[in-house]
């Protein structure tokens, strides 16, 4: 493996060291992971309670025996922890899933008869094809406060259309997945609730990154994947009002989603609160490691950690943008806020290839495609292509994205082998 450095690197700002022991992330040495968007490595303190748990494994909500009453403990202590930790109100529910794509598809499905959903063109398809026929789809804006205009407009319109009685749901990201930018979910809240409209958040992203408080944003609803937020075992989380989960009927029937089970066939009665869609035994190690995750992270110093993973965010967007042949992508302006997450393509070369290359003569693992957001990355692709003029972009673009374990020197690794394969 040779590693060449990038003559043109601008000075680069210093990154602090590595967060602390809790927040430390497994990994194999050598491998340089800098793909946290898609999957983010497991953190030290999920794997440390999952490893506590395991020998008292045992059945939830479904024994008496001393193992399954812990383990049942266990459960309802990280529905609750993980409820703290996003801002929960008294009366939300916390409903454990298995990632952000079911919470959303468990949202859409308890949706009151009627409802309108609005989101814009950028989401993730997690956040874009749950949603039921009928639904608004805006543009994509040109700056984050043209998508608090155009939700403003769409909610005017569709309140003086359509009959106001009827529920109308926003669904939006909180960062997005192609290009890492923020989005203003708090106006767009505001903006909802004006309309007499709510409001789900895709925190899928955003997370990992920042602490997102339900509460403190005003958004009735929050969708989170627990792999991308350090904790695997596949569990993910919606938390939110709790009268139209209630009214739903049941996102999986079966056992533990009832309260009574008469003679005749469908002779049921739902339960109430998580337990109506969560029926099955549920994922007990999942949300054990979410809860880890989420403990830690609360009682870590975010400040500091935005800090590091801001500069080295700036380390890694300075050096692609020193590299002649990069072109990055981007919704809004360069400047605008966004968390540890970059696409870019290299001119001339196939994305894929240049993926694979980085992966078998560089180690280093980074996303390819179109990233899950076809709408968006397509439109992305175009847009860079006309700002610079340039008539050899590829099709598909790449992703770098990064978290508590990326190191400046894994950022220098992937410019200097860019700069090599270019
Ligand atoms: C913004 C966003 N929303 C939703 C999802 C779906 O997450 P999952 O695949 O964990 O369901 C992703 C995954 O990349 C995402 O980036």
């Amino acid at each position: 493996m040779s590693v060449t450095l990038v003559p043109s690197l601008p000075s680069l700002p210093a990154v602090a060291s590595a967060p602390s022991v809790a927040l430390d992330v497994l990994g194999v040495p050598g491998e340089i992971n800098l793909d946290y968007a898609a999957t983010a490595p497991c953190a030290r303190a999920a794997a440390d309670a999952v490893t506590e748990l395991l020998p008292w494994y045992a059945s939830v909500h479904r024994g008496a025996g001393a193992l399954s009453r812990r383990c049942t403990l266990a459960y309802e202590r990280a529905r609750q922890t993980v409820g703290d930790f996003f801002g929960a109100r008294a009366d939300d529910h916390v409903i454990f899933t298995r990632n952000t794509t079911d919470a959303l598809n468990l949202l859409a499905r308890s949706l009151p008869a009627g409802t309108t959903v609005v989101t814009f063109a950028g989401e993730h398809h997690a956040n874009l094809l749950p949603w039921p026929r009928g639904s608004v789809r805006l543009p994509v804006p040109a700056d984050p406060a043209g998508a608090v205009r155009a939700l403003a407009a769409a909610l005017t319109e569709l309140r003086r259309d359509s009959n106001p009685a009827l529920p109308v749901l926003v669904a939006v990201t909180g960062a997005s997945n192609v290009t890492g930018e923020l989005w203003p979910v708090a106006e767009l809240a505001r903006v909802a609730h004006r309309h007499g409209a709510r409001i789900v958040l895709d925190a899928a992203q955003l997370a990992p990154h920042a602490p997102v408080d339900l509460h403190a944003l005003d958004v009735d609803y929050l969708a989170v994947s627990g792999h991308k937020l350090y904790a695997p075992f596949g569990a993910g989380v919606l938390v939110g009002r709790a009268d139209w989960l209630d009214a739903a009927p049941p996102y999986l029937v079966g056992g533990g989603a009832t309260s009574n089970v008469g003679p005749a066939t469908h002779d049921v009665t739902w339960a109430t609160g998580p337990a109506r869609h969560e029926a099955g035994t549920p994922n007990l190690l999942g949300a054990v490691a979410l809860a880890a995750v989420c403990a830690a992270l609360a009682d870590a110093d975010r400040v500091a950690l935005h800090a590091r993973e801001q500069a080295l965010l700036a380390r890694l967007r300075d050096g692609l943008a020193a590299l002649p042949h990069v072109v990055e992508l981007r919704t809004f302006d360069a400047d605008a806020p966004r968390v540890g997450i970059v696409s870019f393509v290299v001119a001339g070369q196939d994305s894929a290839t240049v993926a694979a290359r980085l992966a078998s003569e560089h180690r280093i693992g980074v996303r390819d495609g179109l990233f899950c957001a076809h709408p968006l990355a397509r439109r992305l692709l175009g847009e860079a292509a006309a700002r610079t003029g340039r008539r050899d972009l590829p099709a598909t673009a790449l992703r770098a994205s990064i978290g508590l374990g990326s190191t400046a020197a894994q950022v220098d690794r992937l410019l200097a082998a860019l700069a090599e394969l270019a």
